[in-house]
């Protein structure tokens, strides 16, 4: 094996961060058990706020971002890996403090690893990535709290284009929850319909304040979102909705207001899963005020999954992870 290999380095000069393909040495990585020939990681938004130095993402330079990774294990002094092992990683201040997925190897402490879950490939585990386990276990908490798809009214998922909203609404359209998908973008409906999202509606009804004893409409919620986006799910309902959340994107008071009504909130994460038909989305009127949407179970490959940090859901309820 070779004592140097490729990373994407960030550096910082004079103040800034500055990022490029080095060649580096295997001493130059932080203590580990493990370590790791990475096969594959993914690009979540927290990278890209990485390699362009915005948000303070990375704690210490000079450091390979990339806050996931799959790959093999090429050497372990821990007794749960050996030499070809498969696994996985997303979290723990990687890509943070610690060196990341963006390079060709990783030393990595022997806790933060799961093992590859059986029928999934190291390049699928990375198209999941952080993003989509986040929307998982956005669904799992939703399960967790109640939800069936046996409920005949919808379950909402806001920032529906995005990385974890994108996910979260496959998830739930296969597990046949009736899904709307809230979204900003016009041109992403089709998309949004061939994940499995039976109605769309735009993300400004969602915005406008909710008013009292408005109809119930909403079984559940997955927010990406935050804000007033979060606050309006819950008025729509007689009685407390569970809620997956998963960011602030969109932050601002109305995200007190959600606490206020008394929706429980939670985190999430993700699994794979191609979803409904696309027409299905056409089929209806574009949403109204109202319109309702279901969601359900994970797939088994996500169940298998532990959750762990980065997995906030089962833990404190609140999002502390990656993303
Ligand atoms: N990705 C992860 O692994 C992860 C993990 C944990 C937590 N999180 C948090 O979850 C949130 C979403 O992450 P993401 O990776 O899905 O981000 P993303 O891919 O950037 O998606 C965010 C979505 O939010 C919607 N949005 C953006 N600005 C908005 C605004 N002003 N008002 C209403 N909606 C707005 C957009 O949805 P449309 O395009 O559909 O309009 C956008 O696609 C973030 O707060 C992130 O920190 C992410």
């Amino acid at each position: 094996m070779s004592d140097t290999f490729k990373a994407l380095l960030a550096e910082q000069k004079d103040g800034a961060t500055q990022v490029a393909i080095r060649e580096v040495n295997l001493a130059d990585l932080p203590a580990g058990e493990v370590l790791v020939k990475v096969a594959y990681s993914s690009l979540n938004y927290k990278d890209g706020l990485a390699v362009t130095g915005q948000g303070k993402v990375i704690r210490k330079f000079p450091l390979a971002p990339g806050i996931d990774l799959a790959g093999t294990v090429v050497e372990s002094s821990s007794p749960d890996y050996k030499a070809g092992d498969e696994v996985v990683l997303t979290g723990w201040g990687v890509g943070e403090s610690h060196w990341g997925g963006f390079a060709q190897m990783a030393r990595l402490k022997a806790e933060w690893l799961v093992p590859l879950p059986a029928g999934l490939s190291l390049q699928q585990a990375m198209g999941i990535g952080t993003a989509g386990f986040t929307a998982m276990q956005c669904v799992l908490a939703l399960e967790e709290h109640g939800l069936t798809p046996a409920d005949p009214r919808e379950v909402v998922v806001t920032g529906a284009a995005g990385g974890v909203g994108s996910i979260a609404v496959a998830v739930l359209a296969k597990l046949r929850y009736n899904v709307v998908a809230s979204t900003g973008r016009a041109e992403l409906h089709d998309y949004l319909g061939q994940l499995g999202a039976k109605q769309i509606i735009d993300r400004a009804v969602l915005a406008k304040p909710g008013k009292p004893l408005e109809s119930e409409r909403w079984a559940g919620a997955v927010d990406t979102v935050g804000g007033d986006t979060l606050a309006s799910p819950t008025t729509g309902a007689a009685a407390p909705v569970p809620f997956g959340m998963s960011g602030v994107t969109a932050s601002g008071p109305g995200a007190a207001t959600a606490a206020v009504s008394g929706a429980p909130q939670f985190s999430q994460k993700r699994s794979s899963g191609s979803a409904g038909s696309p027409q299905a989305a056409h089929n209806r009127a574009p949403v109204s005020a109202t319109a309702p949407s279901a969601v359900t179970t994970a797939s088994s490959a996500a169940r298998r999954w532990p959750g762990r940090p980065g997995g906030c859901a089962r833990r404190d309820r609140r999002w502390n992870g990656p993303g």
